[in-house]
């Protein structure tokens, strides 16, 4: 059985999807823990539902980043997780704590990587009119937004999108392929071997909507 720590920032739809999928798809894994850096995370409710431990660390508690990375890292590996997923986890993360996970924890990005890193990426998408837009999971490196990537699915950039609806298109998207990395972690099919992802057995998998999951 492995163990998950997932982390969030607010909303937690992607944390949700997750639960969801790791019990209807009965996975070898249990999720040990929620762990917040906002106490007002509309997620952390969710997850107390469903009987999932919750935290909270608060980064404005800490004079620095050093400082909250290590508080952080204490709660997490209380749990001893196999693998930790960032699910909307809005902090800029230090290299000693990325490198401690490193292979272990994953991230979702809402944008076809390596395109729009950062913040606000469904306006860049808008802004420079790609056609196509999507998100992104990937193993977490130092280098923000430029992991080793495990997964995609794109999306159409429709004529006439806001940023909403764009936002809420790949969204949806999200809400398929992260469950779907993070299964593939737990059954032992995926890993990082060096700068490369490692899967085995991979489903590949055209939708019937004019969006694509593709490893
Ligand atoms: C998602 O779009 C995710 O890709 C990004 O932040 C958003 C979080 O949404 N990193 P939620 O909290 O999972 O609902």
């Amino acid at each position: 059985m492995r163990s998950i720590v997932i982390l969030i920032s607010g909303r937690g739809s992607n944390m949700e999807a997750i639960v969801r999928a790791a019990a209807a798809e009965q996975w070898p894994a249990r999720i040990c823990a929620v762990i917040s850096n906002r106490a007002d995370a509309s997620g952390l409710a969710f997850a107390q539902a469903h009987g999932i431990a919750t935290e909270v660390v608060a980064n404005r508690d800490y004079a620095s980043r050093d400082q909250f990375d290590a508080a952080l890292r204490e709660r997490i590996d209380a749990y001893r997780p196999d693998l930790v997923v960032l699910a909307g986890f809005m902090r800029i993360l230090t290299t000693p704590f990325v490198d401690h996970y490193r292979g272990r924890m994953l991230n979702i990005h809402p944008s076809l990587l390596p395109s729009f890193p950062g913040m606000a990426t469904h306006r860049q998408a808008l802004a420079v009119g790609v056609k196509l837009h999507g998100a992104t999971v990937h193993f977490v490196t130092p280098d923000l937004d430029h992991g080793p990537i495990v997964a995609q699915a794109c999306v159409p950039v429709l004529e006439d999108d806001s940023e909403e609806a764009l936002a809420a298109r790949v969204l949806e998207q999200e809400h398929l392929i992260y469950p779907r990395a993070v299964r593939w972690f737990v059954q032992g099919r995926l890993a990082l071997q060096g700068a490369s992802v490692r899967l085995a057995a991979a489903d590949t998998v055209v939708t019937d909507t004019p969006s694509v999951i593709a490893i």
